[in-house]
């Protein structure tokens, strides 16, 4: 399912807006257009949409306030894939070569900042309340934690709630930001700031987990990345810790997910041993409580359009295939 197509008129419209303006911010290097517009192209939007959506939740808001700042956030997000495609030595993303294949870890480091920089220009350069910066920083602090927690526990089993910690780090903190930015750049009050972040909280945790469950089980054409990617990095995520608590054959997955070196026959019999268990069925039916959860915190007050596309948007998380 493809969230995009479920969207009103309006959120449609902007969303065309907000690729003109990602391609505009990407064009004042030769090399960083051709370089970044492959790895751009195949992006869901849905960081940028969110903001937007919440921005509009209530009145109309204009377009001069939220573009640069929902075109921001899809360069930090793009920003951090590409680093993280080198941290994870990963040679595709959505089905493109990574920077860090074609270029090497060196350009693809600078990419990386590039993007991040110029987020932090269109932010700079739009008079945008000085929450908006805290709220940034602190992201992108978030995400930097997640990933370096991730890395010094590769190969490592994590306990449940050191996952969640993961998860809320390297996701739900960035899609609660986005709707907490969208209702902060529309003046919202203090409740209705709190309660669409908490929306995206729980948002992001169900999309992470499906993130995590799509590496065991998603089409690697539409995924764009092999079964096995995360195991094979190191990365233990819920299918696997659901399946070390339930399987018979949790010992020979154990040795396999913390060997330090998984080979493809590895994981393919660590794949095999994690379908054979409720993993799955689990994986999906903690994403849909949490998108449950969501929900539950789209107030009938929002504007109606805005709350059917607040709700697709927590289907699509659960829905999705990529
Ligand atoms: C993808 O998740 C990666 C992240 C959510 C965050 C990566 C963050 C950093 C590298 C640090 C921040 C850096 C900057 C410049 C902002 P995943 O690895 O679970 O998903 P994947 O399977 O798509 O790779
Ligand atoms: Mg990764």
């Amino acid at each position: 399912m493809n969230f995009v197509a479920t969207l009103s008129e309006t959120a449609a419209k902007n969303l065309r807006e907000l690729e003109e303006n990602i391609r505009q911010a990407i064009s004042d290097d030769e090399f960083i257009f051709e370089a970044c517009e492959p790895l751009i192209r195949g992006g869901k939007r849905l960081r940028p949409m969110l903001m937007l959506l919440c921005a509009n939740a209530k009145t109309s808001c204009p377009n001069e306030r939220t573009m640069p700042l929902a075109t921001a956030l899809e360069l930090i997000h793009t920003a951090s894939l590409v680093h993280d495609d080198i941290i994870d030595t990963s040679k595709k993303r959505r089905g493109v070569e990574t920077a860090n294949s074609k270029y090497g870890a060196q350009i693809a480091v600078l990419i990386g900042d590039y993007l991040f920089a110029k987020a932090f220009q269109l932010v700079a350069e739009n008079n945008y309340d000085a929450r908006v910066q805290a709220i940034l920083s602190k992201l992108v602090k978030n995400l930097c934690v997640g990933e370096i927690r991730q890395d010094r526990s590769l190969f490592a089993v994590p306990t449940m709630t050191e996952y969640y910690t993961r998860i809320n780090l390297k996701t739900a903190i960035f899609l609660s930001s986005c709707c907490e930015l969208g209702a902060i750049v529309a003046q919202m009050d203090s409740h209705e700031v709190e309660t669409l972040s908490a929306y995206g909280t729980s948002l992001g945790l169900a999309f992470q987990i499906i993130d995590d469950l799509l590496d065991f089980c998603g089409d690697e054409k539409v995924t764009g990345k092999p079964h096995g990617s995360d195991l094979k990095s190191g990365v233990i995520t819920l299918p696997v810790i659901r399946a070390l608590s339930t399987s018979d054959e949790a010992p020979a997955l154990r040795k396999i997910v913390t060997s330090g070196a998984v080979t493809c026959d590895q994981i393919a019999t660590a794949i095999k041993i994690i379908r054979g268990t409720d993993a799955v069925d689990y994986c999906r039916t903690r994403a849909e409580a949490h998108v449950e959860a969501a929900r539950i915190n789209l107030s009938s007050s929002l504007k109606v359009s805005v709350r059917i596309a607040l709700e697709r948007i927590a289907e699509f998380v659960v829905d999705r295939t990529r």
